[in-house]
């Protein structure tokens, strides 16, 4: 967790210091002191008594690193593949909705960041940007659309048409999200979305331009999807990662209902309060699918250290949600490339520094539980 730090005057300290933020908890502290509490209570909230938000951060201190030393890692890389997609780091940008709130750049902002630095983006379908502009944004860049599956169908199968046609590379399908989870910071501040910022989805889906609640938004959502809307979308021509899978029985599910990957998350602590921290179920998930498809995380994603030991668990990669967000909103563009090529840094040194001269080379044996 992070220590106690205070900020003074933001990146550039009012007797003329600059005070460059040095990590993810930096950036999360100015942008606390910088968005209205309305708008940092959507981004950094959860659901209920926010145990699983807590408990997605706390899970990575329940573990240590196992370093191996006199390991050559004098060529230490963090680069790896992720469906096929060389990526310079395990790390990738985890779909958050309506990045306008936060900087003007928006999703075109952190679509330019994440080509920047390497890695993939991977936009909501609640994003104020469309696909195609994206695409334009990032000549040659390789992204990934969420799919949230609409009530009316049609506009679904619009946006991810759109979204192929952009060339985006694979269909990230949420499925913890039937209905918004009990966000009680929202309720408490009484957030709403300005209404000047649309999203292009919501628009299609037939509300209105006007000040939308994040339940005005999640209404959309058709909670009666199943595994054959599932296999459905596993018949398109790019591949399907079924974001939300927390136990085994699903993780086999997504196996035979034809999906190319999992997303171990909870939404950030956002959807059901009192599920376990991603961390803890991904070993299940793991032995579970046995190698058929790729296992990725998100939750919690702080640190290139929690990076390693989601390795260790048997990830691919993981994605970071609101690490990308504290970015965006300290110095749009700028500030996510920074907040990502501080992880990347962190994961190499961390590499490095636990004798794994590669992502692929960590295993199981590079932790082990932190003695209570
Ligand atoms: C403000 C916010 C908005 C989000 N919007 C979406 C979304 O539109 N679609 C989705 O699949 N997940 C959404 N998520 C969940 C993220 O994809 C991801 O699961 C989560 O942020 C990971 O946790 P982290 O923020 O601790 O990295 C959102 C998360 C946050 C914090």
């Amino acid at each position: 967790m992070p220590q106690d730090l205070t900020l003074a005057g933001g990146p550039s300290g009012e007797n003329g210091t600059v005070h460059e933020p040095v990590n993810v908890w930096d950036y999360e502290r100015l942008a606390a002191e910088s968005l209205d509490a309305g708008v940092f209570g959507y981004f950094a909230g959860g659901a209920g008594d926010e145990r699983t938000l807590r408990d997605n951060l706390e899970a990575y201190g329940r573990w240590h690193l196992r370093p191996r030393m006199l390991v050559d890692v004098a060529e230490t890389t963090s680069a790896t593949t992720v469906l096929g997609t060389p990526v310079s780091m395990p790390l990738l940008v985890a779909p958050f909705a309506m990045q306008g709130a936060l900087h003007a750049d928006g999703e075109l902002g952190t679509a330019r960041a994440a080509a920047g630095v390497g890695t993939i983006m991977c936009l909501s379908t609640l994003a104020t940007a469309a696909p195609a502009e994206v695409a334009a944004a990032t000549p040659g860049a390789s992204h990934w659309f969420q799919v949230y599956v609409f009530r009316d169908r049609g506009v679904t199968q619009s946006l991810v048409d759109q979204a192929v046609e952009a060339g985006f590379s694979a269909l990230v399908v949420t499925v913890d999200a039937p209905f918004l989870g009990r966000r009680e910071r929202d309720l408490r501040t009484g957030f709403a979305f300005p209404a000047e910022l649309t999203a292009p989805s919501v628009l299609a889906g037939g509300l209105a331009s006007r000040a939308m609640t994040p339940v005005d938004l999640l209404s959309l959502i058709d909670p009666s999807l199943s595994w054959r809307d599932i296999e459905e979308l596993a018949s398109s021509s790019v591949p399907v990662v079924v974001k939300g899978v927390l136990t085994a029985e699903d993780a086999r599910l997504a196996c035979e209902h034809g999906a190319a990957g999992i997303v171990v998350s909870n939404h950030g602590g956002r959807q059901l309060d009192g599920v376990p921290a991603t961390l803890d179920v991904l070993p299940e998930v793991v032995d579970a699918v046995a190698g058929r498809v790729e296992v990725l995380l998100d939750g919690g994603i702080r640190r290139g250290t929690d990076v390693v030991k989601a390795l260790a668990h048997g990830a691919g990669a993981v994605l970071a949600g609101r690490a990308v967000a504290w970015g965006l909103t300290v110095d749009g563009e700028a500030g996510v490339r920074r907040v990502l090529e501080l992880l990347r840094e962190e994961i190499r040194l961390a590499l490095a520094l636990a004798g794994c001269p590669s992502p692929s080379a960590v295993t199981r044996a590079h932790v082990s539980p932190a003695p209570r």
